[in-house]
């Protein structure tokens, strides 16, 4: 039976993708890790979904890795599987993904709400990296990510200690956009999507490589990739359609081209 349901035209040029394992918490085992990200790559490339939205449900969006299914493996067991590996794939996503956050985001899931491009939480949500507990450190990104986001005190101090986090907390630290009440956080993240759905495709994809690039490469290098993407929408349509329904003062069309 699969662990994840996905419905296509949730909102117009939206795509809302459901874990859908809640007996185990929404635990990431790798059957689950390997056709969320099949899916999210066959849905990229898909003509017509402009957004993505990732959740779980009201109880946890993942409470981590599968630890049931790894715990007897040896070192060469995890080193031939790779499984992280697979994780690489939704950050090479063209299009938007973003995560609608409900209760636990733990280990894994924590880690796979930071790989999606903006974090809507609802205030029942509770952040962690607490694989510390469990004899490991965090191995798809929370170390890095993690860090990136709230700061190396505030890293560590989590990282460390595998304590939870609260949705207010993840705000105040700029991990999360929005914290909204349990009753919304679908509806604004489904909300968001449809509005960047709306915008040009293609300078939607290119503002979400630049973005990206800021985590990755110096400012002198960030802004020579920001400038290049910014000429290059002018060899687009929808730059032109753009530019001209302003000054027409007339609701653009967008081709997408
Ligand atoms: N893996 C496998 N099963 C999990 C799981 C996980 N990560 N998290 C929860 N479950 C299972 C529980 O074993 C339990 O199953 P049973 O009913 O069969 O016993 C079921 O989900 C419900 O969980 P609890 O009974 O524990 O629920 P609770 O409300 O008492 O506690 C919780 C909730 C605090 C989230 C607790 O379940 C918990 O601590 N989970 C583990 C969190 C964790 O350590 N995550 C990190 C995993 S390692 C990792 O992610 C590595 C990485 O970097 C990718």
């Amino acid at each position: 039976m699969s662990h994840l349901l996905v419905e296509k035209g949730v909102k117009p040029g939206v795509a809302l993708l459901r874990l859908n394992r809640p007996e185990s918490l929404n635990a990431l085992n790798r059957a689950l890790v390997a056709e969320l990200t099949d899916t999210l790559v066959r849905l990229d490339n898909d003509p017509e979904v402009r957004v993505m939205v990732l959740t779980g449900d009201e109880r946890a969006f993942a409470a981590g890795a599968d630890i049931k299914e790894m715990a007897e493996d040896s070192a060469v067991d995890m080193l031939l599987l790779d499984q992280f590996q697979r994780w690489d794939q939704i950050k090479r996503l063209k299009k938007p993904l973003i995560a609608a956050v409900s209760g636990y985001a733990l280990g894994g899931g924590c880690e796979l709400a930071m790989l999606c491009d903006i974090i809507i939480a609802s205030e029942t949500a509770q952040f962690g990296q607490p694989e510390i507990k469990i004899g490991v450190i965090p191995g798809a990104g929370g170390t890095q990510r993690l860090t990136r986001a709230i700061g190396k005190s505030r890293a560590m101090e989590y990282i460390l200690t595998g304590r939870f986090f609260s949705a207010k907390q993840a705000e105040s630290w700029g991990l999360v956009s929005r914290v909204v009440p349990p009753e919304l956080y679908l509806e604004e993240a489904l909300n968001l999507a449809a509005e960047i759905a709306s915008m040009p495709p293609i300078a939607v994809q290119m503002a979400k490589q630049a973005v990206n690039k800021a985590y990755e490469l110096s400012l002198e290098e960030g802004l020579h990739f920001e400038r290049k993407n910014f000429y290059l929408l002018f060899a687009t349509n929808d730059q032109k359609e753009g530019m001209r329904a302003f000054m027409e003062k007339r609701p653009p069309t967008w081709q997408g081209k």
